[in-house]
């Protein structure tokens, strides 16, 4: 389950029908899979090989397809990242930029955790998103954000996309936004 912290009042959300209330507030598409449906061995495991990533979107295909239908996605592939990941930290640097998108960037959690940085409407600021295996989110187009790791340092995520040009960063200078 998701959990917000709101940068500037310094206040978390951990209830979750006001983290789903805050994030439909926000227009972030939050959603739930099932975790159990990956096999044992799947569960918690975020250095995968090609196969294992292969296996992830099968056990998800129905998940996946009904995201698809609902929002246009034509591509969607299995992120993973961990300790065993080549040059980890350079690619954390790259990630820990405050960007934007053409289109929205969707996120499933299947193991580990991540953590969105997402710029609210209006006068809400930087507000962040803890998210855990099973948690599903979207952030809007246009929006201002980025995604790093959390304390465990690892993850597996679906991502899905309209066209790949979508998906390409844009860097978004905020003198806002402070770390
Ligand atoms: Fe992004």
């Amino acid at each position: 389950m998701a959990t917000i912290f709101i940068r500037n009042e310094e206040r978390r959300i951990e209830n979750q029908e006001q983290v789903a209330s805050f994030l439909a507030d926000q227009g972030v598409l939050y959603e739930h899979w099932d975790t159990t449906k990956l096999p044992k061995e799947l569960q918690g495991k975020c250095s995968l090989t090609d196969e294992e990533k292969s296996q992830t979107l099968e056990v998800y295909d129905e998940e996946i397809r009904s995201l698809a239908e609902r929002n246009g996605y034509q591509n969607w592939d299995v992120v993973a990242l961990s300790e065993s990941t080549p040059n980890l930290e350079d690619l954390l640097k790259k990630f820990e930029q405050v960007h934007t998108h053409t289109e929205d960037e969707v996120r499933a959690i299947t193991a580990g955790h991540g953590i969105f940085i997402i710029k609210g409407a209006e006068d809400t600021g930087y507000f962040d998103v803890e998210l855990e295996a099973g948690d599903v989110i979207s952030v809007p187009v246009n929006t201002p954000h980025f995604f790093t790791l959390m304390d465990d340092r690892q993850v597996v995520a679906v991502r899905l996309f309209i066209e790949t040009e979508g998906w390409v960063a844009h860097p978004f200078e905020d003198p806002e936004f402070q770390k």
